[in-house]
């Protein structure tokens, strides 16, 4: 499974990135207003930092404003992923994008019907938002079950990607179902490595070794 950090915190990525395990990043409108940084300045440094794949959103709600865009974003390394929303006019720059190999993320995914349109439609990746649809009184985790067996009906190659991640159930039962990738808040993702048994277990040996009066360089 493929990991991604959903954020645009370039120090934070930095860090996230020295772990090797970080396969790419997510950026959208809100998480770029948040780190309160110029768009361009603060993709080409996500960009140098993670050799996967980078989402970039367009804001643009018809599909010519998304693929002029688009031109502007693909221009920045060559790592940067085209994130369309999936509406007409998203997947119809879609379509196009698709056909000139660029990939795609199509994100603000709430149904499996709308997940195989954006695979006809060529996307690379689906983004479906499991944490807002259980916020929303829906079980997100059942959507990435429902597209892992619409895409494995059909053939797609188009790769899930559970967004809308809040905690590591999320990332534990996404795995499970069988998503592509995930993308991760970096507090998510430093959770991952932690368990009371692990935090318990290093400090009962480390004081049984600590007895021992040995050393071992
Ligand atoms: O980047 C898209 C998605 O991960 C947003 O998550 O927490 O704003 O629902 P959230």
């Amino acid at each position: 499974m493929q990991i991604f950090i959903d954020s645009a915190d370039v120090p934070l990525i930095a860090a996230l990135a020295e772990t090797g395990l970080i396969d790419g990043v997510t950026t959208n409108p809100s998480l770029i207003a948040k780190s309160g940084r110029p768009i361009f300045k603060t993709l080409e440094e996500i960009c140098a930092l993670v050799p996967g794949p980078v989402s970039a959103e367009a804001v643009a709600t018809q599909s010519a404003g998304m693929l002029a865009e688009a031109e502007r974003l693909l221009a920045i390394a060559p790592n940067i992923v085209i994130k369309l929303p999936l509406t007409q006019e998203g997947l119809k720059a879609c379509r196009v994008l698709a056909a000139r190999d660029v990939r795609v993320n199509v994100t603000l995914c709430f149904s499996a019907v709308q997940a195989l349109l954006a695979a006809k439609a060529g996307a690379s990746y689906i983004s479906p938002f499991v944490g807002r649809l259980d916020d929303n009184g829906q079980d997100g985790m059942e959507l990435i079950r429902e597209i892992r067996t619409i895409y494995d009906n059909y053939g797609f190659d188009t790769e899930i990607l559970a967004a809308s991640v809040r905690h590591g159930g999320h990332v534990r039962e996404a795995a499970l179902a069988g998503a592509d990738c995930v993308t991760i808040p970096p507090a998510v993702f430093t959770g991952l490595y932690q368990h009371v048994l692990t935090a318990q277990g290093l400090e009962a040996f480390l004081k049984d070794w600590a007895a021992t009066g040995q050393s071992i360089v």
